[in-house]
């Protein structure tokens, strides 16, 4: 990253910091539509069972709140008010269950996604959900509001991580929890090749075919490869202010979950 110049990566390629937001909504706004779909074959349906992982290390209980940014159609936020659902209806002599349901703030710098989210599902949890067109960077939320920040391939999309990473940290109350799911870096050699020759090749041609939208998962790709490492990024967590960090890689690195305390 070169942002002292005021220069920033989009994919390979180096543009004005000011033009990224603009050049990411680009993207967004021509993949909602086909987002659901690209996901489950990009991924093989892969990227659900990161999600669940992502879930279980959340463990959501009834009268929580999460904000889950970069939150397009929805899938983190709608799982964790089901999951704190599910574990109200199983636990109903629990005093926790007691407490009125658990809610997610679903945040996304882009209407076409969050439209896409709403549209495409019929989603019985809407009444646990509040959508909110905002960027991670300057977060239109009142500070130690939330029990949990989320952010699901999201943060490799924003301009300023940095600035991102210290909205999280504002937001959560003392206590709460920060996980970021995003694609990584394979931990093997061997395995980097393979998963190289599938990513440059596959993805840019299935959004092709499927989306018709070449370019769009072009940068896909090429964004996951300026990603910083597991161990990098983690550094930068802990910069912002958050304790015990912690990362966990799933698939053989190719995504990482990053995991954080706000005490
Ligand atoms: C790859 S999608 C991930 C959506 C969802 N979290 C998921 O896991 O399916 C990335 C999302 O990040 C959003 N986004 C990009 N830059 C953002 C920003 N600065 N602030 C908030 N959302 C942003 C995009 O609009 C898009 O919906």
């Amino acid at each position: 990253m070169t942002e002292e110049k005021n220069t920033i990566d989009f994919g390979f390629k180096t543009v004005a910091a000011e033009e990224k937001a603009g050049m990411v909504r680009g993207v967004f706004d021509s993949v909602a539509d086909n987002y659901d779909l690209m996901n489950d074959f990009m991924s093989m349906g892969i990227h659900r069972i990161w999600k669940t992982t992502l879930q279980d290390r959340l463990a959501p209980r009834p009268g929580q709140c999460l904000i889950d940014v970069a939150g397009g159609t929805g899938d983190v936020g709608t799982g964790f008010v089901k999951r704190a659902n599910e574990w109200a209806a199983l636990n109903r002599d629990a005093t926790l269950s007691q407490k009125p349901p658990a809610h997610a703030f679903l945040c996304d710098i882009n209407h076409a996604m969050l439209k896409a989210g709403r549209t495409n599902r019929d989603n019985p949890y809407r009444e646990q959900l509040s959508h909110i067109c905002g960027d991670a960077e300057n977060l239109p939320l009142e500070s130690n509001l939330a029990d949990a920040y989320t952010i699901a391939f999201g943060i490799r999309n924003v301009t300023n991580m940095d600035n991102a990473l210290k909205q999280a940290y504002r937001v959560l109350k003392p206590g709460g929890r920060f996980i970021c799911l995003e694609f990584s870096h394979p931990i093997t050699k061997s395995f980097q090749k393979f998963y190289d020759e599938y990513s440059f090749k596959a993805i840019p041609w299935l959004g092709e075919k499927i989306a018709n939208d070449r370019a769009s998962y072009q940068y896909l790709v090429e964004s996951i490869r300026r990603f910083p490492t597991q161990e990098a990024f983690a550094t930068r967590i802990s910069e912002a202010g958050f304790s015990r960090v912690t990362f966990e890689n799933l698939s053989g690195g190719i995504a990482a979950l990053h995991m954080a305390w706000r005490i």
